[in-house]
């Protein structure tokens, strides 16, 4: 199976970059394909539909798509701000919005996150999932969000606790498995 990880961050020290390299590592392990990318990729202006109508949908929009399709599943990790979903990838979820079919449509979706809060960023991926559900996408009923992230990676990017390593794993391994049924 294929998967598409993204990390939702531009910044080069990211704590979620680092958390897709962990999932990364441990989807090849399981045998699975990965193709892994991260917001610095995908750079964008502000959606704006007047934008739309002089430009068109910009490249890098097409890109991410055409990444994302070809994968069976994807996995998001993505940065909590102010409580909410990072301004960059509500705005790239938007562009690909704009594309006809909707790409988000059926899309195969497992949401994380890292922060360095108690919560992990948890409360991110209550609005990241809104718009995702919101434009026809499967995101999966658990989430992975790691709490004091900026404490839990080793000099080798590895989880420090085994535990929170073995439920990660375990959620991986649960999100591989589950097969959705898509409309014809
Ligand atoms: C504008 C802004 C708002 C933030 N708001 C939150 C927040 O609500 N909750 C939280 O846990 N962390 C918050 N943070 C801290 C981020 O979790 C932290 O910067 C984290 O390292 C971002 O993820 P990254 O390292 O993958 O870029 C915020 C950071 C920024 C820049």
């Amino acid at each position: 199976m294929k998967f598409f990880l993204f990390a939702a961050s531009p910044s080069k020290n990211s704590l979620n970059r680092k958390l897709t390299s962990i999932m990364e590592n441990e989807l090849k392990k399981m045998g699975h394909e990965v193709d892994h990318a991260n917001m610095n990729e995908f750079a964008l202006p502000l959606y704006c539909i007047d934008l739309q109508n002089e430009q068109g949908i910009p490249d890098t929009v097409h890109t991410f798509v055409s990444r994302m399709h070809a994968a069976d599943k994807v996995i998001f990790s993505s940065p909590e701000y102010n409580s909410s979903i990072p301004g960059p990838f509500k705005n790239l979820i938007d562009w690909v919005s704009r594309i006809k079919p909707m790409p988000w449509k059926n899309q195969d979706i497992l949401l994380t996150s890292a922060s360095p809060s108690i919560y992990g960023g948890a409360r991110g991926l209550l609005s990241l999932r809104v718009p995702l559900d919101g434009c026809g996408s499967f995101t999966f009923p658990q989430t992975y969000s790691l709490p004091k992230a900026n404490e839990a990676f080793d000099e080798d990017g590895q989880l420090i606790d085994p535990k929170r390593m073995e439920s990660l794993s375990s959620l991986l391994d649960s999100f591989a498995k589950t097969h959705i049924t898509r409309e014809a």
